[in-house]
């Protein structure tokens, strides 16, 4: 884990309120694995005490950028970022998503900014496979130009019928496990919101498949030392505990999650 002054090169809105943060971080860029996070502190706040998780996006050579959306005093602070100024960065935290099985098809699920989570798994992963993406309207759906580009195929899906197929990314999902899967195993990675998460792996259970979900939890210090991010998590002797999912995540399997009384 590092902590670096990272260099603003450049930042624009995307669509919908979603937002390109590109950073200057030389020493933080080159360690970052698929599925870790950034803990972000940001300027212009003047309580900027805490600092905001964000997944990584892209990683090159020194280069890091973050996908954000504005949705609260943190991230409508961050608007105001302008090229050349530094933001400090604690990075990059927590256990992302393993490298795909190659005897498996990677099926990767995102909703809003779970597409930024994923990218990364898609550009390192020695097999292609599929992308499910869902959002509530077209605006939300993210990047399927940078999954198309790197070979992998999209499936969209709204609520609102402005893109793909109308409904729940899950939706899009379940037919196609059924049409397009031909005998071969699907191996999940998903990230989005916690409804949405559960869902695809309570499929993966039922389908006695693996699924890696990348939990979204209000974070505090980002370093384990807090307790703000706990989660149920199954133990083998059929009980739980609560593990951090800053620290142990934000990546678990499917079987690990206790989700009763958490969404
Ligand atoms: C591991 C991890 C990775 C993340 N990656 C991204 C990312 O790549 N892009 C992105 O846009 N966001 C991401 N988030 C969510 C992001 O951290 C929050 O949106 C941000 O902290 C909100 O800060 P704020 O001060 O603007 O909002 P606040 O003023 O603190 O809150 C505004 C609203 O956002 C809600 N909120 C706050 N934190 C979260 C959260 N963690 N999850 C869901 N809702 C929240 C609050 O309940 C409130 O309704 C990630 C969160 C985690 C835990
Ligand atoms: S955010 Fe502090 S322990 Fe996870």
């Amino acid at each position: 884990m590092l902590l670096e002054d990272a260099k603003v090169l450049q930042q624009r809105e995307i669509q919908g309120g979603y937002r390109l943060l590109v950073l200057a971080a030389p020493l933080m860029a080159p360690k970052v694995q698929p599925g870790q996070f950034v803990h972000l502190r940001v300027p212009h706040l003047d309580s900027a005490v805490l600092r905001r998780p964000f997944s990584v996006y892209k990683a090159d050579g020194g280069t890091l950028s973050i996908l954000y959306k504005d949705v609260g005093r943190g991230t409508s602070a961050m608007k105001a970022l302008r090229d050349g100024e530094t933001v400090s960065l604690l990075g990059p935290l927590g256990h992302g998503f393993p490298a795909p099985a190659k005897d498996k098809v990677p099926v990767l699920v995102a909703g809003g900014y779970g597409m930024a989570a994923l990218y990364l798994v898609a550009k390192t992963s020695a097999v292609k496979g599929v992308v499910f993406v869902g959002g509530r309207s077209a605006q939300d759906v993210l990047c399927v130009p940078e999954f198309t580009a790197l070979g992998w195929t999209v499936h969209v899906s709204t609520d609102d019928g402005s893109l793909g197929v109308k409904g729940l990314v899950t939706d899009a999902l379940e037919p196609w496990l059924h049409k397009e899967l031909k005998g071969r195993t699907p191996e999940f990675f998903a990230c989005g919101p916690n409804g949405m998460l559960k869902a695809v792996g309570e499929r993966a259970i039922r389908g006695n498949w693996t699924a890696w979900l990348s939990v979204d939890r209000k974070m505090g210090c980002g370093v384990g030392a807090c307790l703000t991010c706990v989660q149920k998590i199954a133990t083998p002797d059929g009980g739980w505990t609560w593990e951090r999912v800053c620290k142990e995540g934000p990546v678990f399997e499917s079987r690990q999650i206790v989700w009763k009384d958490e969404t």
